[in-house]
């Protein structure tokens, strides 16, 4: 699914060294290198702040507190989404709202959230969420102009979507902020957790480096109840060498998913979607997007039995998600159930994420979609 060493061997002395640099430094939490980092992320997003913590689940928590998202307030998301996406929610004190997908990208339908917004709701809206899923944006033109509308707030799950844009504009610039994971899988990752939020509102970065070191401005005088939320030192030193190749590395990914659609063109299975009868539906690039392709997801009726067949053939897959968050059982008290959101439903029934990673090879490909090919004949 993914090999993570083939990304590390070429770069196992210049992180050897940026982590020699920390050790140099004795500076383990934040310090200069998360500083630097930050610096270097900030530039190549085009945001005005780029604040590093702990994890990308922490990151979207800040994101909301610096917001002031809070008790009888609720937030709109995805259903179809890490679990983060609304634990966070709940975890700022607020109530997490869903709305359903868009079929063909798999993220938030603005439709959907436009109808939630205007049913009555237990709790004034303050703010929308979409998650940038699979690493393309959701449709930015508009969420921007519902925001607009109707003056709410727009924190962008940026999770998977390093270097991802919208009509030229990075994801992490679009909304008022935005939440980065840089998890083992992810398309810029650490060497263990670590996440960021991006903004370009000054108080709201002020806020966030408030809340991640214990709503602290000033040493052991607490303004608010933050918590610990900061990155450390080896993390920031290890993404500083990352971040000059992260661009490289998703035009890898870019080639590596025309590769996929070629192959499975050329392999005749391909159903123009958005739902699959008995071949499978490829994953859609809106035209406006530049998609950095963290996952390469496509449909298939036949979902269960084909992860089992490829797994039989020592084939790498994965699910996202085989639960919508709206039926999990940790979730069950935000009052949905089954058939409540159809689209995202379906979804977790046919989703299948195939490997890919920049130094996946073509022979390796072939070999996956020979696979799937043998499967579906
Ligand atoms: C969409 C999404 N949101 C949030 C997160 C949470 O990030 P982390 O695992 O760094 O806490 C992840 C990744 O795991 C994710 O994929």
């Amino acid at each position: 699914m993914l090999d993570l060493k083939r990304q590390y061997q070429p770069l196992h002395q210049e992180l050897l060294n940026a982590l020699g640099s920390v050790l140099a430094t004795q500076q383990f939490i934040l310090g200069e290198s998360v500083a630097a980092f930050e610096r270097a992320a900030a530039a190549q997003l085009g945001v005005a702040h780029a604040i590093g913590c702990s994890s990308g689940t922490d990151a979207l928590w800040l994101a909301l507190a610096a917001a002031k998202i809070g008790p009888g307030q609720a937030v709109v998301t995805t259903p179809f989404s890490f679990f983060a996406s609304t634990s966070a929610i709940l975890r700022a004190g607020a109530q997490p709202l869903l709305a359903d997908i868009d079929p063909a990208t798999f993220n938030l339908n603005p439709s959907a959230v436009e109808a939630v917004l205007s049913s009555p709701q237990g709790a004034a809206v303050r703010a929308i969420l979409p998650v940038h899923l699979y690493g393309q944006p959701a449709d930015w033109t508009a969420f921007a102009r519902i925001a607009k509308e109707r003056g709410l707030k727009l924190i962008e799950d940026a999770a998977q979507a390093w270097g991802a844009d919208w009509q030229g504009v990075k994801a992490g610039a679009l909304g008022d902020a935005a939440a980065f994971s840089f998890y083992a899988t992810k398309n810029l990752s650490a060497a263990g957790d670590a996440g960021m939020v991006t903004t370009n509102s000054e108080e709201l970065a002020e806020r966030v480096r408030m809340l991640r070191q214990h709503g602290m401005r000033r040493r052991y005088y607490h303004d608010e109840t933050g918590w610990n939320a900061r990155m450390d030192g080896f993390q920031g030193a290890i993404l500083t060498v990352k971040l000059r190749y992260i661009d490289n590395w998703n035009q890898l990914r870019r080639t590596v998913a025309r590769r996929y659609h070629a192959l499975f063109h050329a392999a005749g299975l391909v159903e123009t979607g958005p739902y699959p009868i008995h071949g499978i539906v490829l994953p859609h690039e809106v035209p406006s997007t530049h998609h950095v392709w963290h996952q390469y997801v496509i449909r298939t009726t036949r979902r269960d039995g084909l992860r089992q067949f490829l797994t039989e053939r020592k084939i790498g897959s994965e699910i996202y998600y085989p639960v919508p968050l709206h039926l999990q059982a940790a979730l069950k008290n935000l009052g949905y159930s089954e058939g409540s959101f159809p689209e995202a439903e379906r979804a977790a029934r046919e989703v299948l994420a195939l490997p890919i990673f920049p130094e996946l090879r073509e022979d390796e490909q072939q070999t996956v979609v020979s696979a799937i090919a043998e499967f579906l004949s």
